[in-house]
């Protein structure tokens, strides 16, 4: 039933959509939409469709004779990618290396929304640089199953921690006269099928969950484009879907830029036309050798559609309109924009900054970090430590200007001080399973040090020179289970019987399952794909020159067996590739925190070389708002940050709410012995929750409890407010 209500709905809103002519800006015209409808009125129909469509692999029509540029984009959320050939034939011999910034997890681990802003801004920069137009980023699909291949490259399973962290991050890219994308809209929550998979959630679960993070792109950052995903959404593919783009993209959030498809994610040319898709890309790709722009779907077919009159030009000067608008705000059209920049100490640093605050210190027991310059040998173990991540992952992929690794982290460091030696302890290949050898090598190598570091987790894959299709974190490919390959289990069990001051690090873009291993262990940090300065970053951290403030944005579960998604069997799909989000509303602490499952690591956590103590709470309500003010002292010896964290929890509603929501945030730096209150605002939105049998955000009156910690499971201090 819960699934049932919306096709009827959707299929009354397409209806009248069909009548509907798109929406017309009631306000007064606007200089630039002034000089937009101007330019569309001089077009030629053949001009109007050249530019609705690829050109080639990244790249769509311009319209010369009116001095209208070619619109030229580029992945990918953390990096400027390598330069392909307009035929895909990555070009020879050009300077394309450039700044390779901490992947999304790590940035959202940050919890640091002016840092977002900052690593945006590095994008924009280096994209402009490139003579990009539009950076194919951020990725912000909802992290649902941590088996999705692309999580590395998106946010969090929080809808408001993705809010708060995608504003900062478009700004800063389009503060460079850049266009961000936005993407994938909506529901690419895995790579299984991604092409095919019908994907199927309530309303509740829409606006509650997979919508907000969008929503805040477009109406509080201003984002210029949106990318609509692969997948279809209650039977439609979402980039040519009524429902998701023209009646809640574009007019309920009032729109203005424009939807491009995935590469190859538009089916049909009415459905694109009618449903809201703006600009085609990358058909080109089923077309291989011999590409036909004209034969797109939106292409000379369109201009046929036009001249029989099957559909109004109006819908293709929207399209332009739109387009034209993109060109507009990203100065292409008066072709005024800031000259960016490349490879600057400045954007190294940023990213530097990024890792440093988005390594997460998972456990600490006896203190065994930071390492005193007093230890005199340390072994590093294990291929992560010496491999280069940043061509891996799939369009993400960036040729880094730079790439320090753990090891040389580690060494730069360690300087003359200490004696680091380094084995491989396993190999990164197909299928390949605990090495006696290396495992033995690696034993003997601990056992000779003062401690071990192993360097262990995920991969973007065995040839970082393109993604495979073994490939761990990367596109188009999901894990198979949270098991770490390549024997690293065997070997974390037999380093740590050799030396118990064992550190594991962990990269990748999400959990694995520790359970053979966590509780011998003493200290576990994790680190993601931190870019190219994540080797210093690390080292910084075990050597205590940073202190680690990172917390989990994604909750890590104890074992595959209790994540929602994959417990409620829904996980990849059915024989029909139809996906039921059965989990609903309950993604990660929302299921976890409700249904009481333990989680190994909670959402919201990460260590710190010192300590916090929460005083003082005071919660006041005025009307709908609520004023949340907390005093934090940092009671410990070193400086350092913690994340203050507000959740709301409402005692009784008409329909069933999760334990907790997130709904402010702060990071707070402070000085050893320094205190200071952390004001939150709570706004009515903090006390809704989407009712959908009544169709519409509700706040009901009643007792909400304001529970305030530094994580999910961490709550330091709780208040009642009766609103
Ligand atoms: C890919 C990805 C998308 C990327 C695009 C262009 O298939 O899904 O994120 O921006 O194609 O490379």
């Amino acid at each position: 039933m819960k699934f049932g209500i919306y096709y009827i709905r959707r299929l009354f809103t397409g209806l009248v959509l069909l009548i509907m002519q798109p929406p017309v800006n009631a306000q007064p015209a606007s200089s630039t939409e002034i000089k937009i409808s101007d330019l569309v009125k001089k077009m030629t129909l053949e001009e109007k469709v050249a530019m609705i469509h690829a050109t080639s692999s990244f790249t769509s029509g311009g319209v010369a004779r009116l001095n209208i540029p070619e619109l030229v984009m580029s992945d990918g959320p953390h990096g400027v990618r390598v330069e392909h050939g307009r035929d895909w034939e990555a070009d020879k011999n050009v300077y394309d290396s450039g700044t390779y910034l901490p992947t999304g997890v790590c940035l959202a681990a940050t919890w640091n929304p002016q840092l977002g802003y900052e690593f945006g801004k590095v994008l924009g920069s280096e994209a402009s640089y490139r003579g990009k137009d539009v950076i194919l980023g951020p990725g912000i699909n909802i992290i649902r199953t941590p088996l999705n291949g692309r999580n590395f490259e998106y946010q969090s399973e929080d809808p408001y921690l993705v809010s708060r962290m995608v504003v900062g991050y478009i700004k800063g890219v389009q503060g460079q006269g850049i266009s961000a994308c936005v993407k994938h809209y909506l529901a690419n929550n895995q790579e299984v099928n991604r092409n095919f998979v019908n994907v199927h959630m309530s309303e509740r679960a829409l606006r509650e969950i997979y919508l907000p993070g969008f929503k805040a792109a477009v109406t509080e950052a201003g984002v210029n484009t949106v990318m609509g995903s692969y997948n279809l959404f209650r039977g439609q593919y979402a980039t040519q879907n009524s429902y998701l783009v023209n009646e809640i993209l574009k007019k309920e959030w009032n729109f203005k830029g424009a939807l491009i498809s995935d590469w190859g994610a538009v089916h049909n040319t009415m459905e694109a036309l009618w449903n809201g898709c703006d600009l085609e890309m990358g058909t080109d790709l089923s077309m291989l050798p011999n590409p036909r722009y004209d034969k797109f779907f939106m292409g000379d077919t369109v201009t046929k559609l036009v001249r029989t009159g099957k559909i109004p030009e109006s819908l293709l000067d929207e399209k332009v309109s739109r387009i034209l608008y993109v060109m507009a705000k990203t100065t292409m059209l008066d072709r005024n924009r800031k000259k960016g920049e490349y490879n600057t100490i400045a954007h190294q640093q940023t990213a530097g900054t990024v890792a440093e605050e988005g390594i997460v210190l998972l456990k600490n027991e006896n203190n065994i970090l930071p390492l005193t310059a007093s230890i005199k040998s340390i072994a590093v173990i294990g291929y992560n430590a010496v491999r280069k991540q940043s061509m891996g992952g799939g369009s993400s992929q960036v040729r880094a200007f730079y790439e320090v690794t753990p090891l040389e982290g580690l060494k730069k460091l360690a300087g003359n001080k200490s004696s680091i030696t380094y084995s491989p302890g396993y190999k990164i290949e197909r299928g390949a399973t605990a090495d006696p050898a290396l495992i033995q090598q690696a034993v003997e190598a601990a056992s000779k040090a003062e401690v071990a570091i192993i360097v262990a987790g995920w991969t973007h894959g065995y040839d970082y020179s393109v993604w495979s299709d073994n490939a761990y974190d990367a596109e188009d490919t999901d894990k198979p289970d949270l098991q770490m390959p390549f024997g690293q289990d065997e070997l974390i069990k037999a380093v740590l019987k050799a030396n118990p001051k064992t550190i594991v690090v962990l990269m990748g873009g999400g959990p694995v399952d520790m359970t053979q291993w966590i509780q011998d262990t003493k200290g576990i940090i994790q680190a993601w794909y931190p870019g190219m300065e994540g080797g210093n970053a690390l080292a910084k951290i075990i050597f205590g020159f940073v202190n680690p403030s990172g917390k989990l944005p994604m909750t890590f579960p104890k074992k595959l067996g209790d994540v929602p998604a994959h417990k409620l069997g829904t996980y990849p799909h059915d024989e029909k590739k139809n996906l039921y989000y059965q989990d609903d509303i309950y993604v990660g602490y929302r299921y976890y925190d409700t249904y009481k499952i333990a989680p190994e690591f909670a959402f919201g956590y990460g260590l710190s070389y010192t300590s916090f103590s929460y005083s003082n709470l005071k919660v006041l309500a005025s009307g709908k708002k609520v004023t949340v003010t907390v005093s934090v002292k940092n009671t410990g010896a070193v400086a350092g940050a913690d994340v203050v964290q507000v959740y709301v929890h409402q005692q009784e509603s008409a329909l069933a709410r999760p334990e907790k929501e997130l709904k402010g945030f702060q990071k707070i730096f402070l000085k050893p012995g320094e205190s200071r209150e952390v004001v939150i605002t709570l706004n009515e939105d903090a006390f809704q929750y989407f009712n959908d049998r009544l169709n519409k955000w509700v706040m009901e009156p009643g007792v909400f409890e304001i529970r305030v910690g530094n994580s999910s499971r961490d709550i330091r201090l709780s208040g009642k407010v009766k609103l």
